[in-house]
């Protein structure tokens, strides 16, 4: 799994028992080389061109069967021992509204990291690009990771599964509604960019510098005036809003002192999910607790500003659950990649808008 963070490839090697439990056996994560992270973004913000698209797709592929063969070395395996690989893939684009030409009406999404690379350097069956055959289906291809949240949590309670990636997004799971989701806005993507930009620093590790500055309630309003906010669900977004671009417009308005601005855009990331709870989930069902759960969970600055904005809240991450945050979503997509493999169908329509139920993800044998 690779996210819109660009940070790492995380893999991680499951058991799947028949009783759809596992256990995590390894992990390894494998950091994008400076040049290749650097590319990715560029393409991701639109300033690429088809042939960086073409390379990139054979290059990410290589990257990860790498990342796929230095966790085989790590945990003493070896490709026999494998049933199969199932790759996200690395998004670069992802229109989730139809755009129109010639008469044809569709909407989008590409990842890349070519399944047949990974299959081929690895020696390993893999399975890979789901998102597309959901939106065959007329869905957005997005959320996936729902129906992995409705098999590791069932719905004993009501509960959010709130993932914060680069993008946040969110997970109902209530025996008060169907199981619904959407992305809340942008999670990490927008403190990522500011912390890199003003710190030269990756992220801000654990909230650190956004809980020495102050919050410039008025920076913020007008920054909740995105009109993402106020859609309706299913709805999902990624870096083609949420980009350099964006970034560089809303600083127009920004307060001077750089940690007030990582504390502003901390508190933005938190009061969008906040706000998208009062908004589109309170009027469906009540909620037990919420489970967090991606890079952000460890943001002690972004949670307790969620408790600031809404103090009922009880908030779990996923370690809670046995689960390490920063894997969810590769124990995800190996769940997504076990039922392709078992013919089985593995969209939740209800989250990603398709027409009906079908088996997403391709094998490369
Ligand atoms: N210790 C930490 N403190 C604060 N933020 C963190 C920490 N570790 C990771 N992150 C944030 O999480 C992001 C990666 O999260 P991840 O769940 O992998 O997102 P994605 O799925 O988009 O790749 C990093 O870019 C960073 O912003
Ligand atoms: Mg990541």
């Amino acid at each position: 799994m690779s996210g819109t963070s660009l940070d790492s490839i995380d893999a991680c090697l499951l058991k799947i028992f028949d009783d759809l439990s596992f256990e995590i056996i390894e992990s390894y994560s494998l950091e994008y080389p400076t040049e290749t992270r650097k590319k990715l973004l560029q393409i991701a913000n639109n300033n690429g061109n088809i042939q960086d698209v073409c390379f990139l797709n054979f290059v990410v592929g290589e990257l990860f069967a790498k990342a796929a063969n230095n966790l085989l070395k790590k945990s003493k395996k070896e490709a026999k021992d494998i049933d199969f690989i199932s790759s996200h893939g690395q998004t670069i684009f992802h229109i989730p509204s139809e755009l129109e030409l010639g008469g044809i009406k569709t909407k989008s999404t590409l990842q890349i990291g070519d399944i047949s690379v990974i299959s081929y350097k690895t020696g390993i069956t893999t399975v890979g690009d789901f998102r597309t055959k959901d939106i065959a289906a007329g869905g957005q291809g997005a959320p996936l990771v729902p129906f992995a949240d409705k098999i590791l949590f069932g719905t004993d309670k009501n509960r959010l599964i709130q993932n914060i990636g680069g993008i946040s997004n969110v997970t109902v799971l209530s025996k008060e509604c169907d199981i619904f989701a959407f992305d809340n806005g942008a999670g990490n993507m927008l403190i990522d960019y500011f912390t890199q930009k003003f710190f030269n620093l990756p992220y801000d590790k654990n909230g650190e510098i956004a809980s020495t500055g102050k919050i410039d309630d008025v920076w913020l309003n007008s920054l909740l005036e995105e009109p993402y906010y106020s859609i309706t669900p299913p709805k999902t977004t990624g870096r083609e809003l949420f980009n350099s671009n964006y970034a560089e417009n809303i600083l127009k308005n920004a307060p001077t002192k750089r940690e007030d601005i990582i504390a502003t855009i901390t508190a933005l990331t938190a009061k969008t999910i906040t706000d998208s709870y009062k908004k589109f989930i309170l009027p469906k069902t009540s909620i037990d607790e919420i489970v967090l759960g991606g890079g952000g969970a460890y943001n002690k600055t972004l949670i307790s500003y969620m408790k600031h904005f809404m103090p009922e809240l009880i908030i779990k991450t996923h370690e809670d659950f046995g689960i390490p945050n920063k894997l969810k979503e590769a124990i995800a997509f190996a769940y997504l990649g076990y039922y392709t493999i078992n013919k089985q169908t593995n969209n939740v329509p209800s989250c990603t808008g398709a027409l009906s139920d079908v088996i997403m993800g391709k094998i490369s044998y």
